[in-house]
C-alpha cells in the first residue's frame, strides 16, 4: 500500500524535490508537496516545520526534506514530537535509518548527491521496514528523553 508522504525543501532543493515527487508518485505513493515552488531564497526551518509538523500530527506517514546539505532540515525537523529525522547520503544510511531507527523523516542534500544516487536512496528508504526488536527499546528511550524535555508538537511559535 502507498504511503502518505509530505515533502518540502528550501530554495536549493526545489529542483530535486520535483524529481522525487515524480518518482514517489510513480511508485504509487500519496505525495503532498509542501513547497516552495520557486527558487527564490527561503528559510529551511519554515519548510521543515510544515513537513515535520505533518508527520508529528500523523497527517503524513513519512516526510522528506531537501536543502543544500540536508543538515539544517534535520536539526529543525527533530524539534517535533515523534519525529525521527535523519540525513541520508548513501544506501547504508538510508537502509539503516529505517531498519534500526524507524526514521520517519529523511533529509537529503541537493548540493552533494547526484540524481541517480538520490533516486536509489529514496527508493530504499520508502520500501525498507523497521526491524523493531532491540531497536524498539532504544526508540522508547528516545521517546522518554523527548517527554522529559517537553518538545512541543507544534514546534513553538516559530515560522508560522
Ligand atoms: C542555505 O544556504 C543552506 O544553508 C541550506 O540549504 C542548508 O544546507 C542548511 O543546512
Amino acid at each position: 500500500m502507498g504511503l502518505r508522504i509530505a515533502i518540502g525543501s528550501d530554495h536549493r532543493g526545489v529542483r530535486v524535490k520535483g524529481l522525487i515527487v515524480e518518482q514517489l508518485r510513480g511508485l504509487g505513493h500519496d505525495v503532498v508537496d509542501m513547497g516552495p515552488e520557486e527558487t527564490a531564497p527561503v528559510d529551511y526551518p519554515v519548510y521543515a516545520s510544515k513537513v515535520a509538523g505533518a508527520v508529528s500530527r500523523s497527517e503524513a506517514d513519512r516526510g522528506i526534506l531537501i536543502c543544500g546539505t540536508g543538515l539544517g532540515m534535520s536539526i529543525a525537523a527533530n524539534k517535533f514530537r515523534g519525529v525521527r529525522a535523519v540525513t541520508c547520503h548513501d544506501d547504508v544510511t538510508a537502509e539503516a535509518s529505517r531498519r534500526h531507527n524507524n526514521a520517519n523523516v529523511m533529509c537529503l542534500s541537493a548540493d552533494m548527491l547526484g540524481e541517480r544516487l538520490l533516486s536509489r536512496i529514496v527508493d530504499l528508504w520508502v520500501r525498507t521496514d523497521f526491524e523493531a526488536g532491540r531497536h524498539q527499546r532504544r526508540l522508547d528511550q528516545i521517546a522518554e528523553i523527548e517527554a522529559e524535555q517537553g518538545t512541543s508538537p507544534e514546534g513553538g511559535s516559530c515560522c508560522g
